[in-house]
């Protein structure tokens, strides 16, 4: 048996950070499942496939030449051999990987994908579903929340910190309307799992999560 820790939430809530810090303290492989849907989205809108075109995208999900390039604790993400890493950050892609996100048909198709990432000694997986359905049987479940304000400040450093030019208003609204749709969509709406362990860190430090979840963790 491979245990898996689940760390799901909405965006800009501080997954990606706690899920690399708690990978590299108990040296775990690392699941980042946005990264899928953000690559597919890209590769879609670079084919010209509409972004509401079920059996092409479900058809792309199936045979989406992506690889994650392990470098220590850095990764490089490749579409089709190209590194991608910068370029699936922005907000318009995560947009657009919420909607390839919504599609029943994809999220089938990547279902296997992202459970060959379970592999001894552990995984740590990010997501919006990792304890509600792609390890349902994860002995760890945390979900983290924070108010869309505080989300939203966090979004804008994390992406003037990569050079991108962004104005606040234009992210709290593109992470408000992110929210719903993943909140609202008919397969694996974003929640907590019944057994997941909430974590509200709209005041908590960076360190402060990391150190609560490691309690939960090794409890
Ligand atoms: O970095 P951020 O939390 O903003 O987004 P992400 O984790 O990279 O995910 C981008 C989008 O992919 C989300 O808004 C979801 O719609 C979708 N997603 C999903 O549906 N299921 C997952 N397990 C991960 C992401």
């Amino acid at each position: 048996f491979v245990p898996v820790v689940a760390v799901d939430g909405p965006s800009g809530v501080g997954k990606g950070t706690l899920c690399q810090a708690l990978a590299n303290h108990f040296k775990w492989h690392l699941l980042d499942s946005g990264a899928i849907y953000r690559v597919l989205a890209l590769s879609a809108l670079k084919q010209g496939i509409a972004l509401d075109d079920e059996s092409q995208l479900a058809q792309l999900a199936l045979n989406l030449p992506l690889t994650f390039d392990t470098y220590g604790c850095d990764v490089k993400v490749l579409l089709d051999n190209v590194d991608v890493t910068n370029e699936i950050r922005t907000e318009q892609t995560g947009g657009a990987a919420s909607k390839v996100a919504a599609i029943n048909s994809v999220r089938t198709a990547l279902l296997q994908r992202q459970r060959d990432f379970r592999k001894a000694p552990g995984l740590i997986a990010d997501g919006r579903d990792m304890g509600s359905v792609v390890f349902s049987d994860a002995p760890v479940k945390i979900f983290l929340d924070a108010s869309a304000h505080s989300r939203a400040e966090r979004r804008m450093k994390q992406l003037q910190d990569r050079q991108n030019h962004v104005k606040f208003a234009e992210i709290l609204q593109e992470i408000t309307a992110r929210d719903e749709r993943d909140r609202n969509r008919v397969v694996a709406p974003l929640k907590p799992a019944v057994d997941a362990l909430i974590i509200d860190t709209t005041s908590l430090s960076i360190q402060d999560v990391f150190n609560q979840s490691i309690t939960y963790i090794n409890k």
